[in-house]
């Protein structure tokens, strides 16, 4: 009898502790969640659970497992090492306190019901590719690769003229996906992402043009990756560092650096060794600050030089 009124004690003083839980305070820290598990708990792959509209005790039992090693999986263990109890249950409010997945996609459907003319009802035309944005609301426009061709003169200095750069300090382009180059022309144009460089390039650059062009690269071939491979680099690359809270590159970027267009994850395959290292430093010391939410700086800054050295020569080796 004593033991009964001891657990439901437990029982009763976890459940309060829920309640004390701050949902506001969840929000603020679930910056680094919504990469993988969307911005409301809806995840944009179907790589990664939605989590909105979860029982939040549930949550929390799970960020416990995942924490402590009981349920294992190499992407959530290193978000979860990092998390207090108190960490977990605030997550676990905000989430559990957001509209579950469908009841998220019947609001969207009965919206754009409202709003025929903002995304094109046909599928684009041959010569086109879709920019979706990550942003549900924001229109779908159809870059054209042909006009993008056209426009694509000025780039090719730098560039090579099918988005293969010859120079290791100039970044790749072809077969990048034309949502991350149509978000980084946006961001070099807003001074989001800072390079001198690029800023006097995309000034005159309107949203048609970042969108034809974004079109033209990403339907080129990507050259595979010169660089040697690089034991640590591989090992980092594939497992992250549970101990120093690195998640794996795999889990975003892919096995063979392709990333995941969906989800906004960019191609690093091809590129140099010398363009790696200098955006892994500038995510590190936030020179680089246009990933949304932190994703990139809070995995730069746990990496040593040693780190960005082996796994940028290992990324430069894949095919
Ligand atoms: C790099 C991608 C990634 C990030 C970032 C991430 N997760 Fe996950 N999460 C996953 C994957 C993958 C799974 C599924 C694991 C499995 O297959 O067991 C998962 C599972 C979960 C689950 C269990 C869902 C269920 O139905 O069992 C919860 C809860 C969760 N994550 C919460 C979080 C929270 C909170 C954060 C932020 C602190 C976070 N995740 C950040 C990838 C991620
Ligand atoms: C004079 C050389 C030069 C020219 C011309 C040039 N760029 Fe760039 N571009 C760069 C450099 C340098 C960077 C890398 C900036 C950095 O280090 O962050 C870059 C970066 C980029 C990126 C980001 C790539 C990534 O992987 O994140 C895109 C997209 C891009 N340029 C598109 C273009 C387009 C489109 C044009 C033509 C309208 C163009 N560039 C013209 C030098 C150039
Ligand atoms: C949770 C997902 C995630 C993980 C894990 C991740 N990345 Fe990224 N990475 C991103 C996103 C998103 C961007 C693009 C940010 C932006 O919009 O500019 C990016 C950008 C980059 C870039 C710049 C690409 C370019 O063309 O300029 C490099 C380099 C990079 N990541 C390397 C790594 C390495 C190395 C690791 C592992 C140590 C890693 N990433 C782990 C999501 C991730």
């Amino acid at each position: 009898m004593k033991k009964i009124i001891f657990s439901l004690f437990v029982a009763l003083s976890s459940v309060s502790a829920v309640q004390a839980a701050d949902a506001n305070a969840g929000k603020e820290k679930s910056g680094a969640c919504s990469a993988c598990h969307g911005p409301t708990g809806v995840s944009g792959s179907p790589m990664f659970p939605n989590i909105a509209g979860q029982n939040d005790a549930y949550i929390i039992k799970q960020l416990k497992d995942f924490k402590s090693g009981a349920r294992t999986d190499a992407m959530m263990a290193p978000m979860a090492a990092n998390l207090s109890d108190a960490d977990m249950a605030d997550l676990a409010a905000h989430f559990s306190s957001l509209p579950s997945a469908n009841e998220q996609a019947a609001a969207a459907s009965s919206s754009a019901d409202t709003s025929t003319d903002a995304a094109p009802a046909s599928a684009p035309a041959a010569g086109s590719v879709e920019i979706v944005s990550s942003t549900p609301a924001a229109a779908i426009y159809a870059g054209n690769v042909a006009a993008g061709k056209n426009k694509s003169a000025a780039c090719a200095a730098c560039h090579g003229a099918d988005g293969n750069s010859l120079v290791p300090t100039y970044p790749s382009l072809a077969g990048q996906s034309a949502n991350y180059i149509a978000k980084q022309l946006a961001d070099f144009k807003s001074g989001n992402r800072n390079d001198p460089i690029m800023a006097g390039m995309v000034a005159a650059l309107t949203q048609e043009d970042m969108d034809d062009l974004a079109a033209y690269f990403a339907v080129q071939n990507t050259k595979a990756g010169t660089g040697e491979s690089n034991e640590a680099g591989h090992k980092l690359y594939l497992g992250g560092d549970a101990a120093k809270g690195i998640t794996a590159c795999i889990a975003c970027h892919g096995v063979t650096g392709k990333g995941m267009k969906q989800a906004g994850f960019p191609s690093i395959t091809g590129q140099s060794q010398d363009y790696l290292k200098k955006q892994l430093a500038s995510f590190r010391d936030g020179t680089r600050g246009n990933d949304n939410s932190g994703i990139m700086r809070n995995i730069a800054i746990k990496l040593s030089d040693a780190d960005i050295e082996a796994v940028s020569q290992y990324i430069s080796s894949l095919k």
